[in-house]
């Protein structure tokens, strides 16, 4: 890993005695890259980017900037700017005068604001929009003038907190598009917030899924979906079926009353374990060539595939996603190979899982 341009060190927020909003934050965010904070509502993303940019002090801990300790250093000094939720945009300006607005405070000389202004437009795709006025723009073009007048004060770090979330869905997947080009076009470092995990999977260069407070997992989306740590992740992270087994040795694991051949290990010895099949792992086949025997419950047509909900002889609940239709009342097998078996510890820690894996898979 590069030099960190951010860091958290043990990080804790507390509004007061009893309510502790972070736990022992730790993090380090690598220049260029574009990092996305995922987690449920209230879980203390809006917390870390108010602490980065200055709005918010850390309780305990350490913030730096570059190596250097910015605890103590004042918003408006900080190399960072932010592309609020609500864009928070003056309404009684025109876009120029927006995009302006902070270039004008710092006493630049005319000239060079607006060659400034226009190229920031440029870049958001609004270039000839510098006379409108706020309220004659949509909701996707509000958004960019607000990226706009983030990105023409050249910050090293770019702060977006849900900026997405009031678009509809096309727009909301165009502008994934555009956001994610523009992070790589200006090579500055994005930090991303949002509770929509398919928009991080798709934007992020790196995913910091959080829950209650806590970074519970951090690495490359393929990371995170591939092998979730623990349950939280495995559910909140894409679409999971999770079930109790037992890790019965190295590549050997046994749920649903059976035994299944696995890439998993460095466990204990019959360690009761948690097991994820992603839906589209699992495939439809005949009872005679199925690993598991299930009886289709109800199904979903979803556009590209079928969504399948079937019972095992336990009641385990399994969806599969299937291009292939079933037939509701009907007990069919189902299929999976070796490696679409994800197993999980109970209570591991993100640095246990890491070592596991790494000396796992040497
Ligand atoms: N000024 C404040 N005083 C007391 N508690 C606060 C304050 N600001 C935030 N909190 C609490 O801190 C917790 C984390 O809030 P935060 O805004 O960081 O969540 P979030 O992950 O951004 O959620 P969302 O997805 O809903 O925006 C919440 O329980 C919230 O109620
Ligand atoms: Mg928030």
């Amino acid at each position: 890993m590069g030099k960190p341009i951010i860091s958290f060190s043990n990080v804790v927020k507390r509004y007061d005695d009893d309510e502790t909003i972070l736990k022992s934050v730790s993090f380090d965010i690598e220049e260029g890259k574009f990092y996305t904070l995922l987690g449920p509502s209230g879980c203390g993303k809006t917390t870390i980017l108010r602490i980065i940019a200055g709005f918010s002090e850390a309780t305990e801990g350490d913030v730096f900037f570059e190596g250097k300790r910015i605890n103590d250093i004042p918003a408006n000094q900080r190399q960072v700017n932010t592309v609020f939720q609500d864009y928070a945009l003056f309404p009684h300006m025109n876009v120029f005068d927006n995009v302006a607005f902070g270039l004008k405070i710092k006493k630049m000389p005319k000239k060079e604001i607006e060659t400034k202004v226009k190229e920031a437009l440029r870049l958001v795709q609004l270039g000839g929009y510098e006379n409108r006025e706020i309220s004659e723009m949509s909701g996707g073009q509000r958004q960019r003038v607000a990226i706009a007048r983030a990105i023409v004060n050249e910050p090293k770090v770019l702060l977006l907190d849900e900026p997405l979330s009031a678009l509809d869905l096309k727009l909301r997947t165009d502008m994934q598009y555009e956001l994610r080009e523009l992070q790589q076009r200006l090579g500055i470092t994005f930090i991303f917030v949002t509770h929509d995990q398919e928009e991080a999977l798709a934007m992020s260069d790196e995913i910091f899924v959080m829950n209650k407070g806590k970074i519970v997992q951090s690495g490359t989306p393929v990371d995170i979906y591939d092998e979730p740590i623990n349950h939280f992740v495995a559910d909140f992270v894409g679409e999971s079926n999770i079930v109790n087994g037992t890790m019965i040795e190295d590549n050997l694991v046994e749920f649903v009353g059976k035994q299944f051949e696995c890439v998993d290990g460095g466990m204990r010895k019959n360690e009761a374990v948690e097991i994820v099949i992603r839906p589209e792992d699992l495939s439809l086949t005949s009872i005679e060539n199925g690993k598991l025997s299930v009886r289709v419950n109800t199904q979903l047509f979803r556009g590209v595939h079928y969504e399948i909900i079937c019972y095992d002889e336990q009641e385990n609940e399994w969806m599969v996603h299937s291009t292939r239709k079933a037939v509701e009342g009907s007990q069919i097998g189902l299929s999976f190979e070796p490696e679409d078996i994800h197993v999980m510890r109970f209570n591991e820690s993100e640095e246990d899982f890491d070592a596991r894996l790494e000396s796992y898979e040497e």
